[in-house]
């Protein structure tokens, strides 16, 4: 009787786990998964977070570190031209759902890790 009870604990325990490991990476940010659905990585790297741009020949800066300089506020502004940075509109307007663009907007602020050292 004792036997059996334990078993059924330890084989509940190995039904559970992955369900919540499963549950962990649903915690990965709306905003991070904003910006590579609506592919800012295209011009964008933020090494700091491990993402790296997928046009090498990109010009635009990498993020990491950039919720240094502004807040959530602003980059919504800027990324609907409505604001510059260094004097200048982002390149390319917004056409996505505002709700993701709030999104991407406060996880930009949550960057303030520098760039990861290149080599
Ligand atoms: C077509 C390439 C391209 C895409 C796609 C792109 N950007 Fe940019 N971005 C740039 C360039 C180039 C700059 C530098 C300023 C300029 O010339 O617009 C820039 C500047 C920025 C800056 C200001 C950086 C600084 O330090 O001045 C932020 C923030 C930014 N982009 C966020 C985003 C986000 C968020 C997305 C996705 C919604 C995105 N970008 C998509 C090209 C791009």
């Amino acid at each position: 009787m004792r036997k059996s009870f334990s078993f059924a604990v330890t084989t509940f325990c190995f039904l559970i786990t992955p369900f919540l490991l499963a549950q962990e990476s649903k915690t990965e940010d709306p905003g991070k998964k904003g910006f590579l659905d609506n592919k800012c990585n295209m011009c964008h790297s933020v090494s700091a977070e491990g993402i790296e741009k997928k046009t090498a020949a990109s010009k635009a800066p990498d993020l990491s570190g950039i919720g240094a300089k502004q807040n959530a506020e602003f980059f919504v502004k800027f990324l609907k031209k409505e604001a510059d940075m260094n004097g200048k509109k982002h390149s390319k307007s917004w056409t996505g759902k505002d709700t993701d663009l709030q999104a991407i907007a406060k996880w930009l602020e949550s960057l303030k890790k520098p760039a990861a050292a290149t080599k």
